[in-house]
């Protein structure tokens, strides 16, 4: 497992992601959808599994699951599972906080 940092520190993280608004995060050429949801950050590959739309353009609904924008596939952030399972999971990858930085998993 490749741990690349991501943010200096978990305070800029926190300042640059804003609660439960996704973004897209290209590292190392993967395209990542990242999440937070109050100190704890999730990612997940950015195009959905169903027809490839960007999930960094959905929202979460109320089972903090990320909706993808175009037909409403909901996943699960942690284990990137369709809640139907109608398409294959994504891929997840570990986050972890550390006192020197914020970094993903590749
Ligand atoms: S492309 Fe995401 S649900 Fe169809």
């Amino acid at each position: 497992m490749n741990w690349v940092k991501i943010f200096n520190t978990s305070q800029e993280a926190f300042d640059r992601i804003a609660e439960k608004q996704p973004r897209l995060l290209v590292v190392h050429e993967k395209r990542i959808c990242l999440v937070r949801q109050g100190n704890e950050l999730a990612a997940v590959s950015n195009n959905c599994t169903h027809n490839g739309e960007s999930l960094s353009k959905g929202k979460l609904n109320f089972a903090n699951e990320i909706v993808c924008p175009w037909h409403g596939y909901q996943f699960d952030l942690r284990t990137g599972r369709e809640y139907q399972q109608r398409s294959a999971d994504l891929e997840t990858f570990p986050i972890k906080i550390e006192a020197d930085g914020v970094y993903i998993a590749l």
